[in-house]
């Protein structure tokens, strides 16, 4: 059997902020399929490393590759636009728009990658559905629950069919019931679609069902 494609490639990656040295030479890759958890302590750099290998900041030094392609290469606007098009995110705060509806808020990606409008709420609707929030496509995010909000971000971030998830602390804001009915939610992702995920958690029980899990510890992973 050929192995899975690699979808994220870094390869000795050094950040500092100012005069501090927050990445000491971080390599990793995630391959299609794969759910890949970073713990450890606060101020370890788990954020940093996932801003960086998710090309929202740039490293001091290393080199990142998305399916093959060196990012170095890229245009801002080309990474923008594959950025959009291949990666979803999820983060500790779900950054809804509070004036748009859970509908429109899943299809946002999707109005920005200029995608058929009707197609994309056909779409929006089976992700609710799949999230078991069909009632929910015309409520607007404040009449949500924390657990609710935080699984319409997460079918926002699947909208446009990523081919990888970055996710900071995604149950960070979640009550135990709600973080694992999201963790349920991931793995079934995984499962059902390969999905390719990336997490950073504090949650032990998330990321001791992901396929790895690395440490990281003072800018390094263990
Ligand atoms: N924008 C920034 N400017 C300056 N220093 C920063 C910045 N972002 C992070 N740092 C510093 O870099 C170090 C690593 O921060 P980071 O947010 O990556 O840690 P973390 O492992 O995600 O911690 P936590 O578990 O608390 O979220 C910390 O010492 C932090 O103060
Ligand atoms: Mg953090």
């Amino acid at each position: 059997m050929e192995a899975a494609p690699k979808l994220l490639v870094a390869k000795d990656i050094y950040k500092n902020y100012g005069a501090i040295p927050v990445l000491k030479g971080v390599s990793l890759e995630i391959s299609k399929g794969e759910l890949v958890s970073v713990v450890g302590a606060s101020g370890a750099g788990k954020s940093t490393l996932l801003y960086v290998v998710s090309s929202l900041e740039k490293a001091d030094k290393g080199s990142l590759f998305f399916e093959g392609q060196d990012i170095a290469q890229l245009s801002n606007k080309a990474l923008a636009q594959y950025r959009n098009e291949h990666i979803g995110f999820v983060f500790q705060f779900h950054h809804l728009l509070p004036e748009f509806t859970a509908l429109e808020n899943i299809c946002i990606p999707g109005w920005i990658g200029k995608k058929a409008k009707k197609q994309l709420e056909k779409k929006a609707l089976e992700l609710l559905d799949f999230m078991g929030l069909a009632d929910k496509a015309a409520k607007k995010p404040n009449s949500l629950s924390g657990g609710e909000q935080q699984r319409i971000a997460v079918a926002r971030a699947l909208i446009n069919d990523p081919h990888l998830i970055f996710a900071d602390e995604p149950t960070g804001n979640l009550d135990s019931e709600n973080a694992i009915a999201l963790h349920e939610l991931f793995i079934q992702l995984r499962d059902t679609m390969n999905q390719s995920f990336l997490i950073v958690t504090h949650n032990e029980s998330l990321a001791d069902r992901c396929n790895r899990k690395l440490t990281m510890k003072d800018g390094i992973i263990l």
